[in-house]
C-alpha cells in the first residue's frame, strides 16, 4: 500500500483543476440502472469508489464502456439481481443507493448492509422508512437487505424525513422516479449533489421538482430514456485545495468549480484573513498574512460541510488564538485529532466540540489517514509542517481524491507516493468499508 511522504513548508502556486463530484457520481451511477437506454456520464472522477460502482453494474449484467478516462457509457438494459455483487457492495457506503435503484427498476432489491467510515453510528432508518412508505416490504438479516414492492412496482407517497439526510433523500428520489404516482419528500437535504442527481434523472425523462429546497416532489414516470450528462465539480475536493493554500501560503487558481457551492468554505477562510476572488468557474485563493482564529460549526448544506471539518481544523492549528469547531452532523468525527497532535497540534476534544489552540508551526511526523477527509487533513497539515510527514493508509484518501499527489506536485508541493507491497492487514483494509 502507498504512503505519502511530504516535505512541508513550501507555499503553493499555480492552477489546479477540480474533478467531478464523488458524492454525485456515487448516486448517479446506481441511478443509471433506471435508464432504459445508453446513458453517457461525463466528468466522472477517477477514484476507486466510482470504479467499484461501475463494476457492480457490470456484475449485474450492464455494459460499461469508457469513452475516455472521465466519460463512460452505461447500458443497463440487461441488468438483473445478482449475489456476485455482495463483496463489493459491502465495501462501499454508497451501495445503499442500490436499494432504491433495484426497487425502482425490478420492484425488488437484494444487497448487503453498507459499510462506512467510522465516525459514529450510521443508521439507515430514514432510507428504510422511505422505501416502506413507497410500498416496499423490507427484511434485514445476516448483513443482507432484501426488499420487495407489493405489486411489483412502488407507489408514490408522502414522506417526512425525521433527520436531514443526504443518503435518504437521494435513495428515496431514485426509488420514486419510476413509482406509480406522486411522491413528496419533506425536510430533505439540499446538497449540490442532490440537485445534480435530480438534473441527471430529469435529463433522462424523470419529473422531479424542488431539489435544492427542503421539499422534493416527484411524479413517477413509466420509463427513462438514454442521454448524456456531465457531473458537477467536487465541492469538497475544491475546498480541500483551498485549505491547503490557506495552510501553506501562496496563490492558487482553482478551476472547474461552481463558486456558489464554495461560499460556505470561502466565508470561513476570509474570516481567517485568506483572500478569495471568485470568477465564473474558478476561485483564486491567496494567503499572505498570518491566519486568524475563528469558530466553525458543521451543518447540512448550505452550512459549513462536515466533509471539510478535518481539513479546516488542520488550518486552524496555525491560526493565532483559540478556535472552536463544533461537529453538527456526525457523532464522532474527531478521531484524526490524535494524528494532528503527533505533529504538535494543541487540540482538546469534548464530545462534538474541539478547541484548537493555534501553534507557531506543526512538526512533520509519521501519521495515518483514519478515513477519507481525515487523510486529506493530514495532507494539509503535512504540506505546511516543518520537516517530513509520512502518511499511512492513503487508500482512504484515494477513494475520494483523483490524483492528489500529481495535482499538489504541479502546485510546487514536495509530496511523493511511495509504493510498498501490502501486508495482510493492508489487504484487508482494501476491502473495508468506505465513505
Ligand atoms: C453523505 O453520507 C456523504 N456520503 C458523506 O460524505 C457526508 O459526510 C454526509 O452525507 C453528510 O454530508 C456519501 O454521499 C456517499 P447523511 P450519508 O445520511 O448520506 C443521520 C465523505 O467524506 N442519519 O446525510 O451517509 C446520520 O447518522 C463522506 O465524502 C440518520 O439518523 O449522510 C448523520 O448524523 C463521508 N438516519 C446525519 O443523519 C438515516 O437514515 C447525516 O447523515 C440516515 C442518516
Amino acid at each position: 500500500m502507498d504512503k505519502y511522504v511530504i516535505k512541508g513548508g513550501k507555499p503553493l502556486y499555480g492552477e489546479v483543476e477540480i474533478s467531478g463530484a464523488k458524492n454525485a457520481a456515487v448516486a448517479i451511477i446506481p441511478a443509471a440502472m433506471l435508464v432504459d437506454g445508453v446513458c453517457r456520464i461525463e466528468n466522472l472522477p477517477e477514484i476507486s469508489d466510482t470504479e467499484k460502482l461501475l463494476r457492480i453494474l457490470e456484475l449485474m449484467g450492464a455494459r460499461v464502456s469508457y469513452v475516455n478516462a472521465t466519460t463512460v457509457d452505461v447500458d443497463c438494459r440487461s441488468v438483473g439481481l445478482s449475489n456476485k455483487i455482495y463483496s463489493l457492495t459491502r465495501s462501499i457506503r454508497a451501495s445503499y443507493y442500490l436499494i432504491g435503484s433495484m426497487l425502482g427498476r425490478f420492484g425488488k432489491a437484494s444487497t448487503t448492509m453498507p459499510g462506512g467510515c467510522n465516525f459514529g453510528v450510521r443508521p439507515i432508518d430514514q432510507h428504510i422508512k422511505g422505501m416502506r412508505a413507497l410500498g416496499a416490504t423490507i427484511s434485514i438479516g445476516r448483513g443482507l437487505i432484501k426488499a420487495e414492492a407489493e405489486d411489483g412496482r412502488l407507489h408514490g407517497a408522502y414522506i417526512y424525513l425525521d433527520k436531514v439526510s443526504v443518503g435518504a433523500t437521494i435513495n428515496i428520489m431514485i426509488a420514486a422516479t419510476l413509482a406509480n404516482g406522486r411522491t413528496v419528500i419533506e425536510n430533505v437535504a439540499r446538497e449540490p449533489h442532490i440537485v445534480d442527481l435530480a438534473n441527471f434523472l430529469n435529463s433522462m425523462g424523470a419529473d422531479i421538482r424542488g431539489a435544492g429546497t427542503d421539499t422534493i416532489k416527484i411524479r413517477g414516470v413509466e420509463r427513462l430514456h438514454g442521454g448524456s450528462y456531465s457531473l458537477i465539480p467536487d465541492q469538497i475536493e475544491a475546498g480541500t485545495y483551498m485549505t491547503a493554500v490557506a495552510a501553506t501560503g501562496g496563490e492558487v487558481k482553482i478551476t472547474n468549480v461552481i463558486p456558489r457551492h464554495l461560499e460556505c468554505i470561502s466565508a470561513k477562510l476570509r474570516e481567517m484573513s485568506v483572500s478569495i476572488t471568485e470568477g465564473d468557474d474558478y476561485v483564486v485563493v491567496k494567503r499572505e498574512r498570518p491566519l486568524l482564529c475563528t469558530n466553525v460549526k458543521t451543518q447540512p448544506y448550505p452550512g459549513f460541510p462536515t466533509d471539510m471539518q478535518p481539513q479546516i481544523c488542520a488550518v486552524l492549528c496555525h491560526a493565532t488564538g483559540t478556535s472552536i469547531i463544533t461537529e453538527g452532523v456526525w457523532d464522532n468525527r474527531f478521531k484524526y485529532v490524535n494524528e494532528l497532535k503527533k505533529m504538535g497540534a494543541e487540540i482538546t476534544v469534548s464530545g462534538k466540540t474541539a478547541i484548537v489552540e493555534g501553534v507557531k508551526t506543526l512538526i512533520g511526523a509519521p501519521v495515518a489517514a483514519c478515513d477519507l477527509r481525515a487523510g486529506a487533513a493530514m495532507v494539509v497539515a503535512g504540506l505546511c509542517a516543518e520537516g517530513v510527514t509520512t502518511i499511512e493508509d492513503v487508500i482512504y484518501i484515494e477513494r475520494g481524491y483523483q490524483n492528489i499527489v500529481g495535482k499538489l506536485r504541479a502546485l510546487g508541493a514536495d509530496i511523493v507516493a511511495v509504493s510498498e507491497p501490502d501486508t495482510p492487514e493492508e489487504q484487508d483494509k482494501r476491502m473495508e468499508s468506505v465513505c
